[in-house]
Parts: C-alpha cells; structure tokens; sequence
C-alpha cells in the first residue's frame, strides 16, 4: 500500500511514491518562478505552485506501477497564500517567507513583541506569516476587503494545495504550519483571537485546524489527474523532516541542509523557551496531543551555493561545490558570512548583509568556495551551542537530510564543528518522506511509529575529529557575524 508524498518547498515541488518499506518506488520534481519585484521582496504565484504539484505528480506515478492509496501533503512554512474560495485562484502572488519587506511593520510592533512570543514561541520578524497578512491588510485594502467579507481565504501553502487538491470542499491546516504564523497559541493549541487583533487578521478567513495524521480530505477526481485518494497527513517540511528523520522521542535533534538550514530537536510534550534566538514550534499532534520542538532556523545555506553559482559565477552547478572546496586544505582564513537575507537563528537581525573577510591577492575561488561550507557548518553550531548552553538540551548526535547532505566535505566540517557524530540516512528526501510517514500512520500502511523507526537506514556516519571544535576558526567566524550585523537601517 504505497504512499504518494507531496513536498512543497521554496524552489520546487518534489512528489515521492514512498513503498511499505520506506523506499522510494518513484518520484517527481518540477520548479517554479521565484518572484523578486523589489529589492528584498520574494513572492510566488500560487497557480504555479499548484502546476508544478499537479505535474511532479504525475511523473511520480508515472514511474510506478503501484499506484498510491492516500496522499501526504508537506510545503515551505510561513508564506502567505490568499485565495478565492469559489474559483480557488488567488488575487496575488503569495509572499514567501524570505521576504523582508514587513520589517517596518515589526520595528512597529516591537513593543508587543513580549507578549507574542509568549504566546506564539516566535520573534517579531518578517519571517513569520502574521506580518505578512497585516501588510496585505495596511498596503492593499481592495483585496484584503475580500478577506473580510469571506470571498478570499488565507492560508500557508498546506491550506492552499488541500484547496486545490479537493477542489474547494477542505479549508485546513495542521498545528505545525499553524505555529508558524504568528496567530496560533502554543500552549491551547488554538488560533489567538488576540494574535489575529494585533495583526489584523479575521479569525473566520483562517483554516481549521487539523491533527497531522488522519484523514481530513478526498481528492476531487476532476481536479487532480482523475483520482480520489484520501489526504491523511499535512506537516510543515521541517516538521515533517523530524518526523521522517524518525526523531520521534524528546532529545532527537535533525538539520535539513535546503534553501537553509534548520535544525529541530524534539522535545516532547514540553514547551522549551529560549531568549536566545531559538524558536519553540509544535512538532506534530498525532490525535493525542501536541509534540513541540525547539528551532534553529538559518536562512541562507543551499541559497548560498545558489549565489555562487548565479550571483558570482564561481561554480557551473551546486554539486562541483564539494570538488572545488576539497582542492584546497582550508579556506587561508577566508571567512564568508552568507547573510544574504538578513540573519536568523540566532541573531535574528534583518539588517544583516552578507560578508567575505580576509581575501588576499593568494585567495582563489576554492577558498571562497571551502568558506562557504565552512560558513554553513558555523551556522548550525551557533544554532546548537545555544539549545546545549541556553536551552539545557543535550544534542548527541544530529541527523543530516535534505540537498546539501549529499556533500560529504560538508557533513565532516559540521561533526568537527560540533563535536558529535553526525549521521545521514540512505534518504535524505526526509521531508517527503515524513508526510508519506504521516498520512501512512493515518490509513493503517504502518501501525506505530516504532514500525517507522524500522525503516531508518544509516548511510553514513561521520566522527568529530578530535582537536577540530576549539582549533580558533569558529571564533573568527564569530568576529565576522559582528561585523556583517546591522549593516542596513
Ligand atoms: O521555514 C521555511 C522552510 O519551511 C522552507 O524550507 O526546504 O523550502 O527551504 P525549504
């Protein structure tokens, strides 16, 4: 009884036909436009998001004979979707969570800012998806008017695929893309009457709020090639990463090296707050209750690969990174620091721009490339130095997926860093595979989550070597975030 996952993210939609076995029997892969109209701004328009679903799709089941019996459904968190409940196509593109244009609105609310993170677990940053919806409120009043009087929905990309997918019969999302928007209470498990007041946000133009796993939909035949399959699991990617990473007990820890980085450690039915930079987020609610994690969300990683490639032409592709990084022993203290969207986790300072320090007449393309992934793995110790020093939490070992994972280069520099074995899995779709996990869960393919757990198979494990953690070059790379910070005003 296989499953058909879908995955959403910033740049693509993957579509995966994932076997009993937790085996990828086939898969699917479209991109779609990345919308920049100002400098800083990032939309998406919502119809090619749903073509590029509709046509990884059918590719996917194209190359298979076993046809898939429900559907799980994982995409980018935080982005703004609206759209026309009756004809389902959206007024405007949707506002991806990389955008920064809400940074005004939340230097404005800065003084509420105590107040939402302890209700939300979040920051006030234009990451999340409540700035996004008040700026639609305050800069274009036509549509948001359509918001107000219930002819537009809103929602993230969850909500809108499972609008499309059942041709406007479901308006939905799960607990984990909810707790990403700034609107949901993290402790009731619940939309923030509250929250969508500070933002401006109708309550009723909000999806209702599912479990992760379960069947809450059928697919309308007229609209999605023809089938009717259940839709049984919905998680935000980074979520359903930790899920299919089978970090299922508190203490597990996983990064997802994508379009950036995020590292998540479960923490059970515990709430974990951090004042410094982390992000409290729910996990999942399998029908019995909230899971949360603790977050380290870095903005920039595969995106700064991208820049070398499109930006400064240095590499022809993202997979010669690794080649041309390993010609060379270390990067001749060139440190790069890849804040190329402001910074995240754990700065959190939208004012950030990016950085290359310590470039002399011997510094070559290798170097800057050896810095690159030099700068990725910095990143997440930041992120994991503060859950171990600040937040209490003891990370053992942290599982790696997503693109950059493949790089071995990478996944040594980030166990030195650490000091722990970092350990990759034989997939490392683990985002598609934590949905496909999740609608299994709901319609019987599995039966627990220890069965799931029987399904993750180590490819590679990498140690620490001894020396490498405190050998100075973290301390540079701590210099040079200094100096990259507040850069605009
Ligand atoms: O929070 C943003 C995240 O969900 C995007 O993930 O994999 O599309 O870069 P990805």
């Amino acid at each position: 009884m296989p499953v058909l996952a879908i995955d959403a993210g910033t740049t693509g939609v993957t579509a995966l036909v994932v076997g009993e076995d937790g085996d990828v029997l086939s898969r699917g892969y479209r991109e779609f436009a990345q919308l920049f109209p100002r400098p800083g701004w990032v939309e998406h328009e919502p119809d090619d998001i749903w073509t590029a679903t509709v046509a990884a799709c059918r590719e996917a089941l194209a190359g298979t004979e076993d046809q898939p019996t429900c559907i799980g459904i994982t995409d980018q968190r935080e982005t703004a979707v609206l759209w026309d409940r009756r004809t389902l196509h959206s007024p405007r593109p949707a506002i991806v969570w990389q955008d920064r244009r809400t940074t005004g609105i939340c230097d404005r609310l800065r003084g509420d800012e105590e107040r939402v993170s302890q209700l939300t677990g979040l920051r006030m940053d234009p990451y999340f998806t409540g700035t996004k919806f008040a700026w639609l409120a305050e800069h274009e009043p036509r549509t948001w008017s359509g918001v107000r009087d219930g002819a537009l929905a809103l929602g993230t990309v969850d909500s809108y695929l499972i609008a499309r997918l059942t041709g406007g019969a479901r308006h939905v999302t799960d607990p984990s893309n909810a707790s990403r928007t700034l609107l949901f209470d993290l402790e009731k498990g619940a939309w923030s009457d509250e929250l969508c007041d500070l933002f401006d946000v109708p309550r009723s133009a909000l999806p209702e709020l599912v479990p992760n796993s379960g069947v809450v939909g059928t697919t309308d035949p007229d609209a999605f090639l023809g089938l009717s399959l259940p839709i049984a699991g919905i998680a935000g990617d980074q979520q359903a990463a930790l899920f299919g990473q089978a970090c299922f007990s508190p203490g597990m820890s996983k990064c997802t090296y994508g379009t950036g980085s995020f590292v998540l450690t479960n923490t059970g039915t515990t709430a974990v707050r951090s004042d410094a930079g982390l992000l409290t987020t729910v996990a999942w609610d399998l029908g019995d209750g909230l899971v949360y994690a603790l977050e380290g969300a870095i903005f920039v990683t595969g995106a700064a690969v991208q820049w070398l490639r499109d930006g400064l032409g240095l590499i022809d592709s993202a997979a010669e990174i690794e080649g041309l990084a390993r010609t060379v022993p270390d990067s001749g203290d060139v440190v790069f620091v890849p804040a190329l969207t402001g910074m995240g986790a754990p700065h959190w300072d939208p004012h950030a721009r990016g950085a290359i320090l310590g470039i002399t007449r011997g510094t070559t393309r290798a170097h800057i490339a050896r810095a690159t992934l030099e700068a990725l793995a910095f990143e997440v110790r930041d992120v994991v130095d503060v859950m171990v020093d600040e937040a209490g939490l003891s990370v053992p070992e942290l599982s790696a997926d997503g693109g950059a994972s493949a790089n071995d280069l990478l996944l040594q520099l980030q166990a030195d860093q650490l000091g722990v074995p970092v350990r990759r899995p034989v997939v490392t779709e683990t985002t598609a595979l934590g949905a496909a996990f999740l609608a299994g869960l709901g319609t019987g393919v599995w039966a627990s989550t220890d069965e799931l757990t029987q399904t993750w198979a180590l490819d590679r494990r990498f140690d620490p070597e001894p020396g490498r953690r405190d050998d100075g070059r973290h301390d540079r790379w701590k210099d040079a975030v200094g100096r990259a910070g507040h850069w605009t005003s």
